[in-house]
């Protein structure tokens, strides 16, 4: 794992990665386990993803935990899920501390249980001075939603003379995503084979890197985000322009 890490180039890290955890229940089902036994093995991947973002610096980790569409699942499992994120933040927030990891949500926060909202709002203001790695943990949310709310929003400023229509940029709608002070996301991956972005970041992830792997979340260790990241620094971002101007840009 060490020659692993020792290979990844320091000066080409991507500032932010987003992860679509997926696969958690079909982990569980190959073990005749519960679904929710997937869950529980996921929080390991979970503390795996952010050690590793915390060793190789980078400074953005956004984890889809919830989105609006698995208020839908079966009323046991949701519950479940709710549990383990209290039960996590509680367990790790002195890790959090202790490895200066800011804690932040995106999404329907009202959505979510009150003694889940309490335990959030309460790592959140405990760890908002932290500087080294942002966790975002994406919770009710859909980016879909995300973005009826942003227009709601700049319309109300509008319709009260805050806002000219003219002065309506990418900017403008930046700052009224959820995500409002995060960078734009640089690699987006998605675990257990599923090749499609259900209604995550569709904003954000406009000239993301992607990376599809069939490792179920609870497979995927620090060895296959290292592995990860490997592969997005052998990809060229060309963000529209010719790979010929690319190469001046970096000489
Ligand atoms: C997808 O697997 C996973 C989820 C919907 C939830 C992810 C949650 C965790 C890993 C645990 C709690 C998180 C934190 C941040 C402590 P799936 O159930 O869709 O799997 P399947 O597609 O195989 O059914």
């Amino acid at each position: 794992m060490d020659i692993l890490k020792a290979q990844i180039l320091k000066n080409k890290i991507p500032q932010h990665i987003a992860i679509i955890m997926d696969g958690n229940g079909r982990w569980a089902k190959l073990k005749n386990k519960p679904r929710v036994y997937g869950h529980k093995n996921g929080v390991n991947s979970v503390r795996e993803a952010i050690e590793s973002c915390g060793e190789l610096g980078i400074k953005y980790l956004t984890l889809y935990a919830f989105s609006t569409e698995n208020w839908n699942r079966p009323k046991l499992e949701v519950k479940t899920l709710m549990s383990l994120l209290v039960s996590s933040l509680k367990k790790e927030l002195k890790t959090l501390q202790k490895n200066n990891i800011k804690l932040r949500t995106i999404g329907n926060l009202n959505d979510l249980p009150k003694s889940v909202q309490k335990e959030l709002i309460e790592v959140i203001e405990k760890t908002k001075n932290n500087t080294a790695l942002n966790l975002t943990l994406a919770l009710s949310y859909g980016s879909r939603d995300e973005i009826v709310n942003v227009i709601r929003n700049i319309s109300k400023k509008v319709v009260n003379n805050d806002l000219a229509i003219e002065e309506i940029n990418e900017n403008i709608i930046n700052n009224h995503l959820y995500t409002f002070s995060l960078p734009d996301v640089d690699y987006l991956i998605r675990t257990s084979g599923e090749k499609r972005i259900s209604n995550f970041l569709l904003w954000q992830i406009a000239y993301a890197e992607m990376y599809f792997t069939d490792t179920l979340w609870p497979d995927f260790k620090k060895e296959n985000l290292f592995n990860a990241i490997l592969e997005y620094q052998n990809r060229e971002r060309r963000f529209g322009k010719t790979s010929e101007q690319i190469e001046k840009i970096n000489e």
